[in-house]
């Protein structure tokens, strides 16, 4: 019976294991779909550079301060309460410590966001207020990101941007967290502690293929973004372009 119990969870793909497995293969190919747009690619050359890493910390931070103030409003909500440590993985004040590095003391002049930012801060908003339950696959999708690739990356962008100390790169830093992979485990089964009915589950699943797709649209529009702002100062031959090119993606 046992056997025929397992044969069948086999049969039917995910049900029946952890929501942190089921979200990991629910995810998988967006994931690889991520590693692979321009951005992500230019990233894993070593091939980035300050504009790009200036226009993407901007974006980060739009989308960070939204989703940190939806979880700190849900924070005792039941499926928020279990995944929510501000204290190790909070990443807005990085993120503006980091802007002021790169755009200077009036950067909050300066930020500027293609519309899959907006987008992707609209549906955090949107599930913050009518189903938190559903933060978890934000959190999960940014956060564990973050403490996985992330830590490559960070030294990726060190090199690349040619920065000496660990000024500007404050955004991949954890300082709460002594163990990436430990923390990683401990996030995990509190994921897998959030009790969830079937419906919700599901829903939780593909809210986290949506949090991917959001991730790979905002890429991709930065890559836009900082093609039309390039050929505009080719054409001009002025250098940096200024704020009017860009505004059009802003909206
Ligand atoms: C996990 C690499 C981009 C979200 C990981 C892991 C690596 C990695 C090596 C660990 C895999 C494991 O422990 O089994 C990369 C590289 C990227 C990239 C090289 C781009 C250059 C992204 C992006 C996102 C993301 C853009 C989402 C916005 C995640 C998540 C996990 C993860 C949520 C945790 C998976 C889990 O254990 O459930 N990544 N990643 N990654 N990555 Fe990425």
């Amino acid at each position: 019976m046992e056997n025929m119990k397992s044969a069948r969870k086999e049969d039917t793909g995910v049900v029946g294991r952890d929501l942190s497995e089921q979200i990991k293969a629910a995810t998988k190919e967006n994931h690889v779909r991520a590693e692979n747009t321009q951005l992500m690619l230019s990233y894993q050359k070593g091939q980035i550079t300050l504009p790009q890493y200036k226009v993407l910390l901007c974006s980060l931070y739009e989308i960070y301060k939204v989703l940190e103030e939806e979880l700190d409003r849900n924070s005792t909500h039941p499926a928020v309460a279990p995944i929510y440590f501000p204290q190790e993985l909070a990443r807005l004040e990085a993120l503006e410590s980091d802007l002021e590095v790169f755009l200077g003391s009036d950067w909050r002049k300066r930020v500027i966001v293609p519309a899959a930012t907006h987008r992707y801060q609209q549906r955090l908003r949107q599930i913050g207020e009518e189903n938190p339950a559903l933060l978890v696959a934000h959190a999960y999708t940014r956060y564990l990101g973050d403490l996985s690739g992330g830590q490559v990356l960070g030294k990726i962008t060190q090199k690349s941007l040619g920065l000496s100390g660990k000024e500007g790169l404050s955004f991949f830093s954890f300082p709460g967290v002594s163990s990436p992979n430990r923390f990683k485990q401990l996030y995990r089964s509190r994921m897998n502690s959030i009790e969830l009915k079937e419906e919700e589950r599901r829903e939780v699943l593909e809210e986290a293929v949506s949090a991917f797709e959001l991730n790979i649209q905002v890429f991709d529009d930065l890559q836009k973004m900082l093609s039309v702002t390039m050929a505009t100062a080719d054409q001009s031959q002025s250098g940096f372009p200024a704020a009017p090119q860009i505004s059009q993606f802003t909206m």
